[in-house]
């Protein structure tokens, strides 16, 4: 386990209230938190749940997990499990059915706050950026064995970094001179230094010139988009009628995923709307209110908040009416 592991570092739950109705509680309901975090949301579904409730939690991070243990193990209501979301159907107390899953996507401020976790370009750590960091390879690891083609690509595509050929090159030049990367900040600094000089206030928000480079590749380590996909597939298959579904993006590639998720199975196919007997498409969720952003009053204390877009979406009971 990592140094921090602190739920006093806890940062503010994103969106609560929005979440807290989005998922209409019951109180003998059975709810997934798939991404407990230090458990802001999941303490607020807890509160709202009765004696005859239960609520599942995940996270791929061993961190998260041992809070998690701290501080909700001895509740007879709680269930915790390591692991990604995408499986969550392998879970074998999904099997009576879920009324609310909730997914607060991306990583956790803690994440962020430790050096040792490697996800910050502000602090000097190993490049690692696993949330699960028993699985798969480190960005360094990553960063060692991929073609540079690829690279540019992840860069591209993750981080719509539009720079993205030019620092690929760049890491790949540094490994091939005998120096692969092996600090956040010798990555953070490889590409400030291969980056155009902007004038000061020019041109888009100033951030960090890593900034892209290192969210596209965490997103690549994490695999974060696929166990997105699977995960949405798995929720909703485990919802009973009624139940919901809450996930916050903090992304245009996650919201989108999200937003054509739920598109396609609460709406026909486009030029069929008014036609759905004569496509055999069959709803089965209902868009809730649409995307929801933070209020002023959490914009204003939540700087994390600004980029967060939630979505609902209810699973429909079989056969039952479709709005037009
Ligand atoms: C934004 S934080 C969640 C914060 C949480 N809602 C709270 O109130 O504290 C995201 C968490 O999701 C976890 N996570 C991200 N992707 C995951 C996945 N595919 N499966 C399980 N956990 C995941 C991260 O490890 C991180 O702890």
């Amino acid at each position: 386990m990592t140094e921090g592991v602190d739920a006093s570092s806890a940062h503010l739950p994103v969106m609560f209230p929005q979440v807290m109705e989005g998922l209409r509680i019951v109180q003998d309901g059975t709810y997934l938190d798939g991404t407990f975090g230090r458990g802001g949301h999941a303490r607020g579904v807890l509160q709202r749940l009765g004696r005859g409730g239960r609520l599942l939690l995940m996270d791929k991070d061993p961190d998260a997990i041992a809070v998690a243990e701290r501080e909700f193990g001895t509740d007879p209501r709680v269930s915790i499990r390591r692991g990604s979301f995408a499986d969550l159907g392998t879970w074998d107390l999904m099997a009576g059915g879920l009324d609310g899953v909730l997914l607060d996507l991306g990583v956790s401020s803690p994440q962020l706050d430790v050096a040792g976790r490697g996800f910050s370009f502000g602090k000097d750590g190993p490049l690692d950026m696993r949330m699960d960091p028993d699985s798969g390879e480190s960005a360094a690891q990553w960063l060692a064995r991929a073609e540079e083609a690829q690279i540019a690509d992840v860069l591209w595509t993750l981080g719509e970094e539009r720079m993205s050929r030019r620092i690929a090159r760049a890491i790949v030049g540094h490994r091939d001179a005998g120096k692969p990367l092996s600090r956040t900040t010798e990555l953070a600094e490889l590409v400030a230094s291969v980056m155009p000089r902007r004038k000061p206030g020019k041109g888009r928000r100033d951030i960090h010139p890593a900034t892209r480079t290192f969210q596209a590749i965490r997103i690549h380590v994490n695999r974060e988009l696929a166990d997105l996909e699977a995960g949405l597939d798995a929720a909703h298959a485990a919802l009973r009628p009624g139940g919901r579904m809450a996930v916050i993006s903090f992304h245009s590639l996650e919201d989108r995923i999200v937003k054509r998720f739920i598109a396609r199975h609460a709406k026909a196919p486009a030029g069929n709307r008014r036609l759905p007997e004569h496509t055999g498409f069959v709803p089965t969720l209902r868009s809730v209110g649409g995307a929801t952003r933070a209020g002023d009053a959490e914009l204003a204390a939540n700087p994390r908040s600004r980029s967060a877009v939630l979505r609902v979406a209810e699973k429909r009971a079989q056969g039952s009416e479709v709005q037009p």
